[in-house]
C-alpha cells in the first residue's frame, strides 16, 4: 500500500514566541512511501536527499516500527522537497512529520495524532515547528515532560506571509548554541507579553500592535550576526509597509507579515535595487490543515 504525505512548511517563534509559537505556511513537501525489501530512496525534483538508511524519513519510520515491535524490511520513498533546507522554514520537522505520519499509516494507525505530536517534538527537541506542521494554523505549544500541549487557531485570512530566503544556510544547532542559558525577569516579561500579543493579533486581525508584538530579547539579537544583511532586509520590509518582520525560526530566512498584495513584487524590486541578490522573496498564506496522508 502506498501513502502520499503532504506536509507544510512552518515558521517558528514569530518574534517573541521562542520555542512556543509557530505557523504553518502554504508551502509543502510531498512524500510517497511504501514498504519494500531494502532501502530505496529517490528525489522527485532532483534536489539531493540522503538515499541511505540515515535518511530522516526512513529512519523515523523504522523507529516507529521498532516502537510497535513490528518487523521492518525497508521502504521505497519518493521525496519532493519544496521547503528549502536549513533556512528556518521547518524542513527537518516536515521530514519528521512525514516519517511519523507515513509510518503510522503503514502500521495501521496504532498512534493517535497527539502521540505522533509528542514523539515529533521529542525527536526535534522543541514543538514550535512540528506542531504547526502536523496541526496547521497558528499554534501555541508547550512541552512538558515530553508531552506537547498545543492549540491551533486560524489566522485572520487577510494576512500574507512574505518570506525573505537567503542563499546561505544556518544550521539550527549553531543558531541555538549562541543563546544565553539564563535571562532576566525583565526580558522574560518582555517576551511573554509580546508572544501573547502576537497570537491575539494574528487571530483577531488587529494589526495595530504587530510591530511591538514581534520584538524579542531572547534569540534574535544573538542570531543577527549569522545573517549578513538581515537587518537591512528588515528595514527594507518595514519601509515597504510590513506590519512586522522577524527571523523565521532559527533563521536565516526572515518573515514579514503584510496585507499588501503587491508587497512581494515591490520587495523583489527593492532587493534588486539594493544589490541584495542572494535574497529571494516568496509569499504564502497560513495553511489551516496541517499534514495530510492519502492512500493511493
Ligand atoms: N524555536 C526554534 C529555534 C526553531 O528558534 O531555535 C528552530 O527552527
Amino acid at each position: 500500500m502506498m501513502w502520499k504525505l503532504t506536509v507544510p512548511a512552518s515558521s517558528a517563534n514569530l518574534g517573541a514566541g521562542f520555542d512556543a509559537l509557530g505557523i504553518a505556511l502554504t508551502l509543502y513537501n510531498r512524500v510517497w512511501i511504501e514498504e519494500a525489501d531494502g532501502c530505496f530512496i529517490e528525489s522527485k525534483d532532483g534536489i539531493a536527499v540522503p538515499t541511505g538508511p540515515d535518511n530522516m524519513i526512513y529512519d523515523t519510520v523504522r523507529h516507529l516500527y521498532e516502537q510497535c515491535g513490528r518487523p521492518f524490511s525497508g521502504l521505497h520513498i519518493l521525496q519532493e522537497n519544496n521547503i528549502p533546507m536549513t533556512r528556518g522554514l521547518g524542513s527537518s520537522s516536515a521530514c519528521l512529520v512525514a516519517g511519523l505520519l507515513g509510518g503510522n499509516h503503514l502500521l495501521g494507525e496504532p498512534f493517535s495524532k497527539k502521540e505522533l505530536l509528542d514523539r515529533a517534538a521529542q525527536l526535534e527537541g522543541h514543538p514550535d515547528n512540528v506542531a504547526p506542521a502536523l496541526l496547521g494554523g497558528l499554534v501555541t505549544a508547550v512541552m512538558e515532560d515530553g508531552e506537547v500541549h498545543a492549540v491551533s487557531v486560524p489566522v485572520n485570512p487577510k494576512f500574507r506571509f512574505a518570506v525573505f530566503v537567503p542563499s546561505f544556510e544556518l544550521p539550527t544547532e549553531k543558531a541555538r548554541a549562541v543563546l544565553p542559558t539564563q535571562v532576566s525577569r525583565l526580558d522574560a516579561v518582555y517576551n511573554l507579553s509580546r508572544a501573547a500579543l502576537m497570537t491575539a493579533s494574528l487571530f483577531s486581525g488587529d494589526v495595530e500592535n504587530l510591530r511591538i508584538a514581534a520584538q524579542d530579547r531572547l534569540h534574535q539579537p544573538y542570531r543577527f550576526p549569522f545573517i549578513p544583511n538581515g537587518e537591512r532586509v528588515i528595514r527594507l520590509a518595514y519601509d515597504l509597509g510590513a506590519y512586522c518582520v522577524c527571523i523565521s525560526g532559527a533563521g536565516p530566512s526572515l518573515l514579514a507579515i503584510t496585507e499588501d498584495e503587491r508587497f512581494a513584487e515591490k520587495a523583489k524590486q527593492q532587493l534588486a535595487d539594493y544589490g541584495l541578490n542572494d535574497w529571494q522573496i516568496r509569499e504564502y498564506a497560513c495553511d489551516p490543515w496541517g499534514a495530510k496522508a492519502e492512500c493511493i
